[in-house]
């Protein structure tokens, strides 16, 4: 029985090995945060001659890279990344997630808009029929703390203050509970429009294109 940092090992294994068709001397490879993400960082330095650059989605994952030697761009240097691998929260079946455990949405969902594929890399148990056992980060304006929250409960949510935690952005985040998702994509759009929210968790609008999940079984490929 592999444990589950065993199962993110074969699983950020298998994304350098998925995305090794995709590299050469120009290409920049968009990189996503948490610990799935670090173990992809660190066989991705395996091959750091095999490609221009990186984009990072977080302070944690620019160090990370370049204390193996990889280069880190701005994203606005950036044009355009064949891919962008990152981890999940939560992933349903139509490859929608719920992401921003470890904070870092907003620049995950930024690097990731550039990126023409989004290849997600998570272990069996983030893979979920439906999304929101796992509460939904906002991250939000620090004056629309309490608005955002009452919204979020009017919406039949509750809102918790993620204490001690300022996000790459100077945000703190709410994560809100409460909601077991039918339509990702219509919830996503009404947290995008509520003042003050920066960036919703949910990925739904733009799901992974494709999903690398580490089972006791071996690697599994989802595509919605
Ligand atoms: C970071 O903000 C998150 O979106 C992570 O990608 C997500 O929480 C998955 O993290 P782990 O790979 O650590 O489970």
């Amino acid at each position: 029985m592999l444990s589950q940092n065993e199962l993110k090992q074969q699983v950020a294994q298998a994304a350098v090995e998925y995305i090794l068709p995709f590299l050469g001397s120009g290409v920049v490879v968009g990189v996503g945060t948490g610990s799935t993400a670090d173990l992809f960082i660190d066989y991705l330095g395996n091959h750091k001659d095999r490609f221009l650059a990186a984009a990072a989605s977080s302070e944690r994952s620019a160090q990370r890279l370049s204390g193996l030697g990889i280069r880190v761009l701005d994203l606005n240097e950036v044009q355009s990344m064949p891919v962008y691998v990152d981890g999940a929260d939560e992933i349903n079946h139509r490859l929608q997630m719920i992401k921003g455990g470890g904070g870092a949405l907003t620049r995950e969902k930024i690097v990731a808009s550039v990126a023409e594929r989004f290849v997600c890399i998570a272990d069996e148990s983030k893979v979920v029929d439906r999304l929101g056992k796992f509460a939904i980060p906002l991250e939000v304006l620090p004056m629309a703390l309490g608005s955002v929250s009452r919204k979020m409960q009017a919406l039949g949510g509750q809102a918790v203050l993620r204490e001690g935690f300022i996000t790459d952005n100077g945000n703190p985040i709410l994560d809100v509970a409460g909601f077991s998702l039918d339509d990702a994509t219509e919830m996503e759009a009404i947290m995008n429009n509520v003042p003050g929210v920066v960036t919703c968790g949910l990925f739904a609008i733009s799901p992974a294109s494709v999903a690398l999940i580490a089972t006791q079984q071996g690697i599994k490929t989802m595509t919605a």
